[in-house]
């Protein structure tokens, strides 16, 4: 079985915040940081409707389950990083960073989602920033996609910020009603972090991404 240890070494730091992969307890509270809200009733940003099942029997359970399944299926072939996010000691999210064949692609995509109470605060950018500088910097990738649904112009906003351009217009159906979804791309030429990304703890973990 692969050796997964040196990615719980891993952290990123930005100006105000800290990111690492979770504990057992930690992914926990994230949990219940999303039983909290993430977003009004009447709106779904994410591909994938998971959201809806806030407030359903067995919901913390599967979100625990989700997070532990993205850690233990980890290959240098097919990974996500699902990093908490923390601000002053408190946690506020989860940013993703992911990539299929890394090694041959060098191209990641992201997803990521905050608390209700802490958007608008600008830590949106912040933590993709933060993985942005670990792709292209830690990394060593040369694109990095993304995406927003139509009507998610915070998502939308923080990818236009950073640089991301648009490649393409599709469409999705996460509550089973098409939504126009819009395809972004960075290139590693045309990132200029706004401001510092600490990286610590990589090395070791560099195989483990495809990334040697
Ligand atoms: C998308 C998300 C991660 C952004 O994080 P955030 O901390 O709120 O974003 P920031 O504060 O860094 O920046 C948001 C930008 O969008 C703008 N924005 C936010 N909400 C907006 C709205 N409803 N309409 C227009 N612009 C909006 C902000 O003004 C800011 O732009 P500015 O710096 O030019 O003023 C967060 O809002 C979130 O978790 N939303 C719900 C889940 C989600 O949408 N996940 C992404 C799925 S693709």
């Amino acid at each position: 079985m692969t050796d997964l240890a040196p990615l719980f070494e891993l952290r990123l730091r930005t100006p105000r915040l800290e990111l690492r992969l979770g504990t057992p307890g930690e992914i926990d509270d994230l949990g219940a940081l999303a039983e909290r809200g993430i977003h009004p009733p009447e709106e779904m940003p994410f591909g994938v409707a998971w959201t809806d099942g806030i407030g359903q029997p067995g919901f913390r359970e599967r979100f625990a389950e989700f997070h532990r399944d993205q850690c233990e299926s980890w290959s240098p072939l097919d990974w996500h990083l699902d990093l908490l996010v923390w601000a002053d000691g408190e946690i506020v999210g989860n940013q993703e960073l992911y990539a299929k064949e890394f090694a041959e692609t060098r191209l990641v995509g992201s997803g990521s989602w905050i608390g209700a109470a802490f958007q608008r605060r600008g830590i949106g950018t912040e933590m993709r920033t933060a993985v942005l500088e670990l792709a292209f910097r830690g990394l060593g990738a040369t694109a990095a996609t993304s995406g927003w649904l139509e009507g998610n112009r915070a998502s939308g906003r923080v990818s236009e910020k950073l640089g991301y351009r648009e490649t393409g217009i599709g469409e999705i159906a996460p509550r089973g009603v098409p939504v126009l979804h819009h395809d972004l791309r960075l290139d590693r030429a045309d990132w200029a972090p706004p401001f510092p990304v600490e990286i610590s703890g990589l090395e070791p973990a560099l195989p483990l991404f495809g990334a040697t």
